[in-house]
């Protein structure tokens, strides 16, 4: 059997070291590879940091419809007949333009540095929040269930207008639709769970957007509910899809960023001690755990015609996986992509996705990671691996689901 059929167990995908070296093995011999698998419709896995960068800026060609992240083909056939689409409810990553373009101009200014920016005093008080939360927790946490879940969670509710007390709910929510190949986060075995897991959000949002259109107020949820496309009011689903891109996105990749980026400072105690002495390194540092996390791990594209990459030739409607953390490894775009260094230059990295769909939180993601650290460093006295970390078993999103810490305050 090819190698490149690992890519969609779970198991491997979900532990660092045995990813990295599956994506190692897969760049030096097989960088465009066929992927067969009894459970999932074919598709081409693309390894190289150059070809991922091509592909994803060449929007006109490669199309994120029909298919946009891999999904099993039982799964996919639910969707189709539930939603008359593969991908199930459609949201800005599933579209391709002129729709793509209009509904992404909807935020784009929402999510521009300068916005973001603005709003650093209030994210600083959220990140103030979860360091007291830790001082105050007997020299002993769990960093990603106790810390880093719920940290990047009330900043992206708080941005979007969700009340402190529904969040919990959509953490649950949030974890049932990314973690839903881990058998200790995903509702049920069967697809009616995955489909439940879905219209939950539909009516949690339907009633939001209803709320917002009666009492706006200055949050997200706001600009949603009454904004115009092409002067007339945007459909409610592509509102309610729009919360969900939103809500999902927004937080459990920025919580595997500042929970992977917990454990790389650990293991790195000379970057560690050198970002706490030097907190103007911080949002240099938050990009450097986002290249090294990669919390996402694929998208995928659709080419409209046949193409030659590499000695493959690709058929029109063939789907490409783009696998970003095999990108921000490859040494070929990358120098010495295996060092963890918070002073890198990190303009290259591709964990963000690059083109017309690059990712639309990134200010935002890496704002808020920096400001979390530039809390916690300072009043850290000591922090130590308690147990060994335990990963998410995904091949989506992915990142840890638990890493127990001893540590003593100053
Ligand atoms: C470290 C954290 C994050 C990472 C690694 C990440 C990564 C990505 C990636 C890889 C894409 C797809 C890019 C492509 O197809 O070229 C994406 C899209 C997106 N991200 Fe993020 N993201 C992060 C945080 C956030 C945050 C905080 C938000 C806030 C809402 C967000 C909102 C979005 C949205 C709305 C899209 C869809 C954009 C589109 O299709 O036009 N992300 N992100």
């Amino acid at each position: 059997m090819s190698l490149s059929v690992n890519l969609l167990d779970p198991a491997i995908m979900g532990n660092d070291s045995s990813m990295y070296e599956l994506f190692g093995q897969l760049r030096e011999n097989d960088p465009v590879a066929l992927v067969e698998h009894p459970d999932f419709e074919p598709f081409w896995a693309i390894t190289k940091h150059e070809d991922i960068k091509a592909i994803s800026q060449n929007n006109a060609e490669f199309l994120n419809n029909p298919r946009t992240v891999l999904i099993q083909r039982e799964f996919e056939e639910a969707l189709l007949s539930q939603f008359g689409t593969r991908n199930g409810l459609e949201t800005l990553i599933h579209m391709d333009n002129p729709k793509h373009r209009k509904l992404r101009n909807v935020t784009r200014n929402w999510f521009k540095p300068a916005p973001i920016d603005e709003l650093s005093a209030d994210i600083r008080a959220i990140a103030t929040e979860y360091v007291d939360k830790m001082a105050n927790m007997d020299g002993k946490c769990d960093f990603v269930k106790d810390i880093a879940l719920l940290y990047p969670l009330r900043v992206i509710m708080s941005i979007i207008g969700v009340a402190p007390e529904e969040e919990a709910m959509m953490l649950k929510l949030t974890q049932e639709l990314f973690g839903g190949q881990d058998p200790t986060q995903s509702r049920g075995v069967n697809i009616d769970d995955g489909l439940a897991v879905l219209m939950d959000f539909f009516s949690y949002f339907t009633g939001v957007v209803e709320d917002r259109k009666e009492n706006p107020t200055d949050d997200l949820a706001s600009v949603l509910a009454n904004a115009l496309i092409d002067g007339e009011p945007m459909e409610q689903l592509d509102q309610i899809s729009y919360f969900i891109i939103t809500a999902t996105a927004g937080h459990d990749t920025t919580s595997a960023t500042i929970s992977g980026g917990m454990k790389a400072l650990l293991e790195h105690p000379d970057q560690l001690l050198k970002l706490r002495e030097n907190p103007g390194l911080s949002m240099q540092a938050a990009r450097e755990m986002i290249r090294w996390v990669s919390p996402v791990r694929h998208m995928m594209r659709t080419t409209t015609k046949d193409i030659e990459l590499r000695g493959k030739t690709i058929k029109a409607g063939d789907s490409l996986c783009l696998w970003y953390p095999s990108a921000n490894r490859d040494s070929d775009a990358i120098e010495d992509p295996d060092t963890f260094n918070i002073e890198r230059d990190n303009r290259n990295q591709m964990a963000f996705g690059f083109g017309g769909h690059m990712c639309l939180g990134q200010h935002l993601a890496v704002l808020e990671t920096a400001l979390f650290f530039e809390e916690l460093l300072p009043r850290l006295e000591h922090i130590e691996l308690a147990a060994d970390p335990d990963w998410v078993q995904a091949i989506f999103v992915g990142g840890l689901k638990s890493m127990p810490v001893r540590y003593t305050f100053r």
